[in-house]
């Protein structure tokens, strides 16, 4: 068996990736910074990868002398795949595998599955429907294009370059888009890396409706849609997602209409190898607007929930595929799962969470922040303390367990 190379383990999908590359009989190496693995690994994901991985360290803000290293790495030790399990490394996955003659996606475009300046040309080429989209590098200009544009508010406005909801806001005038245009040309870098990003800020039409999220599994150019799930957000200036469930309770025509919509998007991005995670929304009229598509798993344990409600192995699938083989796509379970994020009601020290339900329909549940860890305030992803894993025979049933899950849970700040 060949080895898989995957590029930082970190975040919640690393550890599912490195079980199932495991599982399927593959050595794994994982390239990380030195710093970031000793600093931001869980103590248990460290051990794992010192028990049963390879590890290489490098520097993943220099993307060519990455490259050059990692290609070496990969030719003396027989790498027959390589992933990420962090979006803004998805681009140097497509160069390495380009370089190596592995299965990946096209390198020509895969900067448009990070970089949402990028990925909102190719979908108005391609004709994906998404919103209408201008990205400034000043206010000056940000006025100019959105006037030339014909937008109107509410306006979304977004870092070109950032994920976990982190600087998006939905504004409904000039003075809230100055504000937001602020907060995004602040904070330019990427943590913990380093990585440059585009400075650019993206501001686009708003888009009401429900919104989903979707999975498309690339294999040798055949892309697969698997089942779209709830998305659920905070309403309001900052939308920070509070749950998923899988599957959406949806009828037939609507499932196709947003599966559509997922296959086009990664065609449009040059998906060809691996998963693509698609966050779209229904619109009352049946039509949808794709949100954004990053060529990853798709985070926040919904390949846990995947797994439970579908017997659908998402991790599984994107070693497989990113070797070359054929991947296991046929569901084994015809049930549904959610999750659900603890949010504190404000930032500040945590003392204490108490008060999860313990209903058979609860799987586990788990707080990720110690008391006395500093805790942000609700706004985007990074405010959450923990969470609670359901799953029942049905959606309807997951989302009113969910319901009384956390109802009475009583989030301590100081
Ligand atoms: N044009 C839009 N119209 C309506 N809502 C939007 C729009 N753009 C973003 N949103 C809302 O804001 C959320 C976060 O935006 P987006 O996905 O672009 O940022 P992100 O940082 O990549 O987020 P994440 O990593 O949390 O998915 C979306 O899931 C959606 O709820
Ligand atoms: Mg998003």
């Amino acid at each position: 068996m060949p080895a898989l190379l995957l590029l930082e383990a970190m975040g919640n999908t690393g550890e599912y990736v490195i079980d199932a590359a495991l599982d399927l009989g593959v050595e794994v190496i994982v390239a990380t910074h030195e710093d970031v693995f000793e600093e931001w690994y869980s103590p248990s994901l460290q051990a794992k990868i010192r028990d049963h991985a390879k590890l290489v360290f490098t520097d993943f803000s220099d993307a060519e002398g990455a490259l050059r290293q990692l290609a070496e790495v990969s030719r003396a030790e027989g790498v027959g795949g390589v992933v990420a399990c962090w979006e803004f490394l998805t681009p140097l996955v497509a160069r390495l595998t380009a370089d190596l003659g592995l299965p990946g996606n096209d390198p020509s475009r895969a900067l448009g599955c990070r970089n949402k300046r990028i990925m909102a040309r190719a979908f108005a080429e391609h004709g994906v429907p998404a919103p209408r989209t201008v990205a400034a590098r000043t206010l000056e200009e940000a006025y100019a294009l959105v006037e030339k544009a014909g937008l109107g508010y509410p306006l979304v406005v977004k870092p070109a370059e950032q994920s976990g909801s982190w600087g998006v806001s939905v504004v409904r005038d000039d003075e809230e888009l100055e504000a937001a245009f602020a907060v995004v040309r602040s904070h330019l870098f990427q943590m913990p890396h380093g990585i440059p990003l585009d400075a650019h800020v993206v501001i686009q039409e708003y888009v009401g409706g429900v919104e989903y999220s979707i999975e498309t599994v690339a294999a040798a150019g055949r892309l697969t849609p698997l089942f779209p799930y709830d998305k659920f957000t905070t309403d309001g200036a900052k939308r920070a997602e509070f749950g998923h469930t899988v599957p959406a309770e949806l009828d037939e025509a609507s499932v196709r209409v947003l599966q559509e919509a997922a296959v086009a998007a990664a065609r449009a991005l040059g998906v060809t190898n691996g998963v693509a995670h698609t966050e779209l929304k229904l619109l009352p009229d049946g039509t949808t607007r794709v949100i954004e598509l990053g060529a990853r798993l798709p985070g926040d344990h919904v390949v846990a929930l995947m797994r439970r409600a579908k017997g659908i192995d998402e991790a599984r699938i994107y070693v497989q595929v990113a070797l070359g083989l054929a991947p296991d796509l046929t569901p084994t379970a015809d049930r549904a799962a959610g999750i659900r994020f603890l949010v504190p009601p404000r930032g500040g020290v945590l003392r204490s969470v108490s008060g999860i339900g313990d209903s058979a329909a609860v799987a586990r549940s788990s707080i990720t922040v110690p008391p006395g860890g500093r805790v942000r305030a609700p706004g985007d992803n990074d405010a959450r303390v923990g969470y609670v894993i359901l799953h029942a025979d049905t959606a309807p049933e997951v989302n009113r367990a969910a319901a009384e899950a956390i109802a009475d849970v009583t989030i301590e700040v100081e």
